[in-house]
Parts: C-alpha cells; structure tokens; sequence
C-alpha cells in the first residue's frame, strides 16, 4: 500500500494553485508509492490563506514559512515563491532534512543557483527537483524518447522560442519586472524553460552564446494597488523603474555542433504562450508548439520527396505516449495542469524508491541551466561571445 508523504507549500498564488491541483489530483490518476497529504501551506497574506486552504484542502496555514522547516512531519516542501526567496527557503528545507520540490528559474541569480546545488550535492540521502514542468506534455515526453532512439540522427538546428504579450506598458511594477525579486526578465522567465527543454531534449550541454540582445522596452511602470491577479494587476498612479529585460534573443552551440536560437518576450502579441522549439537533424525533424500542446509534429527524411512532410501526431495514445495512459481515451486532451500532475507522480515515483517515466530536473541539472541564462546575460550586456567554461 502507497505510504503517505506530508508537504508543505510555500506561495498560494499562480503557482500555489497549480501545485495544489496537482497535489490533490495526482492519487487518483496514478498508482504510486507515495500519498501526498496538503499539509501546511506558508503565504504572506493572512485572509487569502484561509480562504485558499478551504478550496485546495490544506490542513494548516502559516504566514511563518520557516514553520515548515520545524515541523516533523513534513517530509517534502513545495515552493512556488518568486525567485528571490528560493536560495532561503530550499536551503532551510535541505538544512532541516526534507525534500524540495523549487520553482524555475532556480534562483533569481547564478551565485543563488550554486549555493542551492552545492547544498543539495551534501545532502545525498535528500531528493531536490525543480518544476521545469513542461518535459512532461506527453508530446514533448515523446519527443524524448524519439531522439532517444535515434529518429532524429545528428542533430543541426535547434530553434526555441517562447513568445507572450501581457508584459505592455499597462502591466504594474510586478515582481516580475523588478531585478531584486526576479533576477531577470522574459530571460528566467522564458528562455529558462526553453534551455532547460532544449539540454532535456538534446541530452548535451551548450558549450557557446555567441550573441544576445536583452531589452528592457518599457523602462517604467505604474506601481501595484491591491493584489497579484494572474500574470497581471491593477497599478495606482505612481511609478517605478523596471530594470530587468523584456525580452532575449540569443544564439548558441551545443557540444555536438548543434546550433541553436532561442527568443523570449513578452512583448510579442498576439502570442500567448506560445512556447515551441524545433528540432532538425540529418534523419528527421520534430516541433512543439504550447498552444496546441497535445500535438508533435515529426518529420521522417526516409519519407523522401514525395510523401515527405510533416506528420501530426496526436500525442493522447494509451501505452505509445508517457502519461497518456493515466488520463482520458485517445484525444481526449489535455491541459496545462496535466504537466504539473505528471511531473508530481513522477516525483512521488523517486520519492517512493521507483524511476520516473522521464528525467527529472533536479537542482544540479536546473543549475547548468542557469549557467546558460547567465552566459547570455553577460554577452548581452558585454556585446561578446561567452563560453560557458567561463561561467
Ligand atoms: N513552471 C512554470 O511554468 C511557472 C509558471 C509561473 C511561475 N513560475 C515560477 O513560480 C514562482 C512563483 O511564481 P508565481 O507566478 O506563482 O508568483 P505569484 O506572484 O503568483 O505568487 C507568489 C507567491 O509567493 C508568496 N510569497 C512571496 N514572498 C514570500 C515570502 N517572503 N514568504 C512566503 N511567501 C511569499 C506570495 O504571497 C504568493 O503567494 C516563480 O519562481 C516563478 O518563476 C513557474
């Protein structure tokens, strides 16, 4: 029989109710070893905390996150905080012997990010993960496990670009849009994501950022009056400076010669969020675009000319797609949340002494990542090529 695991929470927001969704779904759609039970949530908002516990079903509340840490029975903490509070709080969990589960980007800045890995590198018997969530859309799953097999042979291009268009001149001063908090921009934000999807997918590390432009287009904006909503907010009539990038571009090789181009904005309407990469080798292509998320789309060169084209492929098969078997019947779709609850049973997999259907990002991995989003933030702003050997 499964064995329950008690977690707390650390944020009730855009990412606590993604989180919470998923802890409270997960046992119904996979058999695991492990139960997770909503133990303690930590916010800074005393009233929304109640309110929040009562819709996600979380036994206790704490505007002292710290009481997470010094509670025995919580086992795994969860945190969903901005970025700048994760290097505090994942290193408290870690020094009081529970597993962490950490929101991407893994820190707000590299120094953050190597103090985080280090710590968990000391503590072997603790498992660390970070929520680079989107590996687990069956299609990019799938994706994997073509190029594990070989389908794509060598691989030339790599072409990764994650476009939104909330980030205009009316959204407040989020944290999001202040250094001190975020570390960066649309870059963290973004391109953290994409990096992490294209070493997921290459299974190499970027070895060069030839070149990067990161502008901040919007140079001030109305400071918040009253409470985060969604990615955006209401602003009074002051203003503040935002001083953190609205959008990257930038270009770089992997270690196998691959090149690659990644692109980050939030400034880029109509898209949404449209987070697609695309691969191309010498045997075959694939592509995955966010916004239609059940879809992969795979190009086979031994189609030849004729037939050669793009396949669609409905990634929702029972048994030939990861995870696809614990949802609904063939192209029945799915969402957003379906990543967070797939990435969650394969957490509660490891924690249960089982391997996850795919890798799981944890802080050593999430760690090179950063080193990439720092190389492109130094040719940036030094107007050269940075060789991650440097960072
Ligand atoms: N995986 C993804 O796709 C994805 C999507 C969005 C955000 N994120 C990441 O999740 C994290 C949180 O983002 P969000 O969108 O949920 O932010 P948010 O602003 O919606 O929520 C932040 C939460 O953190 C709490 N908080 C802030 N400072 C705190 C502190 N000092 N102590 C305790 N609680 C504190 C706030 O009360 C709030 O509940 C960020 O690291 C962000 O990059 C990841």
């Amino acid at each position: 029989m499964a064995q329950d695991i008690q977690v707390g929470l650390i944020g009730q927001k855009f990412m606590g109710r993604a989180h919470s969704n998923a802890l409270s779904q997960v046992s119904r759609f996979f058999d695991l070893p492990r139960t997770p039970v909503r133990h303690t949530v930590a916010a800074r908002d005393e009233k929304e905390l109640a309110a929040f516990a009562r819709t996600w079903g979380w036994g206790k509340t704490t505007t002292r996150w710290q009481d997470l840490a010094e509670d025995p029975e919580i086992e795994l903490v969860d945190i969903g905080t901005p970025n700048h509070m994760h290097k505090e709080q994942a290193l408290a969990m870690l020094e009081a012997g529970k597993h962490v589960a950490c929101e991407k980007p893994l820190a707000g800045t590299l120094a953050d990010a190597k103090e985080m890995r280090d710590a968990a590198k000391r503590r072997k018997r603790l498992s660390t993960f970070v929520w680079y969530n989107y590996r687990r859309c069956p299609a990019l799953a799938t994706a994997w496990k073509l190029m594990r097999e070989g389908r794509l042979g060598r691989i030339f291009h790599v072409r990764a670009n994650y476009l939104q268009s909330w980030g205009g001149p009316d959204t407040p001063l989020l944290w999001r849009f202040q250094k001190k908090f975020a570390g960066s921009g649309a870059h963290g934000d973004l391109n953290a994501h994409l990096v992490d999807l294209a070493r997921f997918l290459m299974g190499e590390e970027i070895v060069e950022v030839h070149g990067a432009v990161a502008p901040t287009f919007v140079k001030e904006r109305t400071l918040l009056a009253g409470s985060v909503r969604g990615l955006g907010g209401k602003g009074g009539k002051q203003k503040g400076k935002s001083d953190v990038d609205d959008a990257v571009l930038f270009l770089a090789t992997f270690r196998g010669g691959a090149v690659a181009s990644f692109e980050a904005s939030r400034l880029a309407p109509p898209h949404q969020n449209a987070n697609s990469i695309e691969i191309n080798g010498e045997k075959g292509s694939l592509r995955f675009d966010f916004e239609d998320m059940n879809i992969l789309r795979f190009y086979d060169a031994s189609d030849g000319d004729r037939l050669g084209g793009w396949r669609r492929i409905m990634c929702t098969s029972a048994g030939n797609h990861p995870y696809a078997a614990n949802w609904w019947p063939d192209a029945h779709v799915l969402g957003y949340e379906h990543g967070f609850t797939n990435m969650l049973a394969d957490i509660l997999r490891v924690l249960g002494g089982e391997p996850p259907e795919i890798p799981l990002p944890d802080f050593a991995d999430a760690y090179e990542t950063q080193r990439v989003l720092e190389a492109a933030l130094l040719s940036a702003k030094n107007r050269c090529a940075v060789k991650l050997r440097e960072v």
